[in-house]
């Protein structure tokens, strides 16, 4: 069942266009059955409100934009709120988030950055992320720019879908088996695994954010389910080996990750993604991120989101810099000198590269 809240959000898609409009430039010309995907703003669906329900007239009808994941028909609960509320960024914080790298400093880096310089390869190819030069024509041209850049707002859908559903693994993996640990030894997690387990909860809002706005056919759906099942078992065992190389590992992801999501923003901001100019982010991201009246566009999403990146680049950055059994988790602990700069799960006192076992504990 549709709301009318959920009708006004889509005719709100774009100022001065209407849903379809919007949706047809989103989904440009292309195929709609490339790389497995259906568009799901597409389908502008005409409802006809049931007669017990009709406000006007018996032949009231409505254009909506299909809800891939409708909201559940449970008349008796007002509201699902998210386990873990959302840490309030400030705009200024939100621009001063950047691309960075740590450099490798030992083997077990080396290897955490090879890993994931081959999932990027892989995650490239499925997924078809590449640019080209094409940046320098964007003033003159931008639609030539638009077709030699390579990325298209659907090209960056595919991957944002793909990325996300991965992303959201390491983190319940790692939970899950600190969990256990703490169990089977009887012995305290020193607040590890609710840093762990909310970083997968936040990855998975990314993806259902990302799914509002597009719907993964079957190919798509089978390539999930087969990453999925390798990257669980992969993570699952080489965080039984070294679960400080894991952390790096997704330290090193989440690089990557910050620079898809800054390459994004720029494709806007250069008007190389014209279908987002001036669209509103879906209601599920205006919720969980609490964005202001004003600043509720897609590309404000886009920077809420690159932010959450650089944190969990951040957070594993420095967990693989702590003694994996003994050192307590900075981000759920109180410091003895408030003031001096600490890791915080906002955006306040941001360390790209993870902060140093010294500078904590
Ligand atoms: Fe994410
Ligand atoms: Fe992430």
């Amino acid at each position: 069942m549709y709301s009318a809240r959920q009708a006004t959000h889509c005719r709100a898609l774009a100022s001065g266009k209407t849903a379809s409009q919007v949706l047809k430039t989103l989904n440009g010309a292309a195929s709609t059955s490339q790389i497995g995907f259906r568009p799901i703003c597409i389908s502008v669906q005409q409802h006809t409100t049931p007669s017990s329900q009709r406000n006007f007239s018996a032949n009231t009808s409505v254009s909506r934009v299909k809800e891939y994941f409708p909201a559940p028909n449970a008349p008796g609960i007002r509201k699902t709120k998210a386990a873990w509320p959302h840490p309030f960024y400030n705009d200024e914080q939100m621009k001063q988030v950047e691309v960075a790298h740590r450099e490798t400093r030992n083997f077990s880096d080396r290897v955490a950055l090879f890993a994931v310089r081959i999932l990027r390869w892989g995650l490239d190819t499925v997924s078809g992320y590449k640019h080209t030069k094409a940046v320098a024509l964007n003033e003159t041209d931008p639609e030539e720019a638009q077709r030699l850049y390579g990325m298209t707002e659907k090209k960056y859908l595919i991957r944002n879908v793909f990325l996300e559903s991965v992303a959201g693994v390491p983190g319940m993996v790692a939970g899950m088996l600190r969990h256990l640990h703490s169990m089977r030894k009887m012995k305290r997690d020193n607040g590890w695994i609710e840093t762990l387990l909310e970083e997968s909860y936040n990855e998975r809002m990314h993806l259902l954010i990302f799914l509002k706005m597009y719907e993964p056919g079957l190919f798509m759906r089978l390539m999930v389910l087969g990453a999925q099942g390798v990257f669980f078992n992969a993570m699952f065992v080489s965080y039984l080996i070294s679960p400080r190389t894991c952390h790096r590992f997704v330290g090193y992801l989440e690089e990557e990750a910050v620079l898809t999501y800054s390459k994004e923003i720029e494709a806007i901001e250069g008007g190389r993604c014209p279908g987002w100019a001036n669209m509103q982010a879906p209601q599920i991201a205006i919720d969980y991120y609490n964005m202001p009246e004003g600043h509720q566009s897609l590309k404000d999403m886009l920077y809420y989101i690159r932010a959450d990146e650089s944190k969990h680049r951040e957070v594993n950055h420095t967990l693989g810099n702590l003694d994996q059994n003994e050192d307590p988790n900075p981000y759920t602990s109180e410091f003895t000198d408030p003031e001096k700069p600490h890791p915080r799960k906002d955006l306040q006192f941001q360390r790209p590269t993870g902060w140093e076992r010294k500078d904590i504990v």
